[in-house]
């Protein structure tokens, strides 16, 4: 599963932590908003060490599709219904400074990631969908921004109406974000690689945070910048998780540089970019519940169909899947951790994951700095509480119902039939087993029991990771955890053991 991202930008290495360190704060998670969030500490005077799993803008920030813009998934009209219009105006005008902040840290770092300042549209296909479109453009509006009427031949979709805002942007996430791990580093910041964070605990007026070799960061603050937040936190059961499907491919023809989105459910998002002289398309939609039982080569393939009924392209060069979390009201989750002290969170961005990412930076930043920021009430997690531990706790028994149906569900107990390239979840010797037989027809079998709480996990064709559909934790055929809450790896389980 390659991106462009990752394709053509190059790998980091930075060691792993194998002591004990100390820091004025420590953040886990190397993506944009893990690294943004450490520069910008960093810049404000504050000693940063940052710990990431695996390898920098590896994780969600290389599979973005890498839109940075201010139309936003919770749609203006909604938000102002839900939040008053002043809210609304400081969401949109949070949008615009996360651009701006995008523009500075490049030109200040002399960092490229084929950042370009596009138009961005919204399109109707239908009337239901022109509707909600007015809607929109009129809610935009009252807030001040400038919408345009497109000129229909711009869009490269059959429609019936669009508007158009102008200065939206597109960026390469991965390159910006390697490019200001650089400048970090070069100013003293530290980096971990390969360091994996199973927990955090207060220590008196510090926090431990410690990793699974067994070392650990002791630091005054923690910033959780890991898509989702790790350790317990009823938070986690109240966002909803999604797999969206992208696709990039070679264009037939030159096409109109912009942002492009319908108002479908889920709705498709399409941009452009340059890949060697040669002009792209990126494509992505047909989000489902991360770990449905739908097939998600399924959703890839009406997202393929969707592409070359509608966009000219050649071929399909690239194909990914990206897991996406909403809050219950589609506004993120950023600031201080209503669970954890001297804790800060940063989730709930749904598909605007670049916006929010610089936005939550900013916002943490300033929190942990300075102790308030005007946009503190406006994303501050705590105003889902106390209802959402409530329900959380409901949620809770919903997930041990999901767990022991799925138990009893699974009736299968051989891999004989199994084609090479394929997996299923087994019972076998009392032991739930996820097994994946590959192209050599060699078997990979771990528990089926995610690590985080206990949900039988599923299979995803698409990416060949097993993915959890309770909170969205993702792990490798080998068990290794790719995204959490999880933060343990799948048991091994040697089904043949007997044998
Ligand atoms: Fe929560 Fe799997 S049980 S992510």
């Amino acid at each position: 599963m390659n991106t462009p991202w990752l394709k053509n930008t190059e790998e980091t290495y930075y060691p792993p932590l194998k002591e004990d360190l100390n820091a004025d704060v420590c953040v886990v998670g190397g993506g944009i908003t893990g690294i943004t969030t450490a520069y910008l500490l960093q810049e404000a005077g504050r000693r940063v060490i940052l710990l990431e799993a695996n390898k920098i803008a590896t994780g969600v920030t290389g599979h973005t599709s890498g839109h940075l813009t201010s139309f936003l998934d919770a749609h203006y009209h909604n938000v102002i219904s839900s939040f008053g219009e002043l809210k609304a105006i400081q969401l949109l005008y949070a949008t615009l400074l996360a651009r701006e902040t995008v523009e500075f840290l490049m030109a200040n770092n002399a960092i490229v990631a084929d950042y370009e300042r596009v138009p961005a549209y919204y399109y109707a296909t239908n009337d239901d969908q022109v509707n909600h479109l007015k809607k929109e453009r009129n809610a935009m509006d009252q807030l001040g921004a400038i919408t345009k009427d497109a000129d229909l031949t711009d869009i490269p979709f059959k429609c019936k109406k669009a508007f158009r805002i102008d200065n939206q942007a597109t960026l390469n996430a991965a390159g910006f974000v390697k490019g200001l791990t650089k400048a970090f580093v070069e100013k003293g910041g530290q980096i971990f690689e390969q360091t994996r964070v199973v927990n955090f605990k207060e220590e008196g007026e510090q926090i431990r945070v410690k990793t699974e070799e067994g070392s650990s960061v002791k630091a005054k603050y923690i910033v959780q910048a890991t898509h989702i937040p790790i350790n317990e936190n009823p938070l986690q059961l109240e966002l909803k998780n999604h797999n969206s499907y992208v696709m990039a491919g070679e264009s037939g023809e030159d096409v109109a540089k912009g942002l492009f989105y319908d108002f479908a459910e889920p709705y498709h998002y399409t941009r452009n970019y340059e890949e060697n002289g040669k002009s792209m398309f990126i494509v992505g939609g047909f989000d489902q519940k991360t770990g449905e039982k739908l097939s998600d080569q399924n959703q890839m393939d009406k997202l393929r169909n969707f592409a070359l009924e509608n966009l000219n392209i050649k071929e399909m060069n690239y194909s990914w899947c990206s897991t996406l979390f909403t809050s219950p009201d589609g506004l993120p989750l950023i600031g201080k951790d209503p669970i954890h002290k001297n804790s800060f969170i940063a989730t709930g961005f749904a598909g605007d994951g670049l916006t929010y990412s610089i936005i939550s930076a900013i916002l943490n930043t300033a929190l942990i700095t300075k102790g308030s920021h005007n946009w503190e009430e406006l994303f501050d997690p705590k105003r889902l509480s106390p209802s959402t531990l409530k329900t959380a706790v409901n949620k809770g028994v919903t997930t041990i119902k999901h767990l022991v149906a799925d138990k009893f569900g699974i009736s299968e107990t051989t891999t004989d039939d199994m084609k090479p390239n394929s997996a299923k979840v087994i019972h076998k010797d009392g032991e739930n087993v996820a097994v994946y037989k590959d192209e050599n027809g060699e078997l990979h079998t771990v528990s089926a029991l995610c690590t985080h709480m206990g949900c039988v996990v599923h299979f995803n064709n698409v990416a060949k990771t097993w993915d959890c559909g309770c909170h969205g934790s993702r792990f490798g055929i080998d068990g290794k955890v790719l995204a959490g809450p999880a933060t343990e790896k799948l048991e091994s389980i040697n089904i043949f053991k007997e044998q």
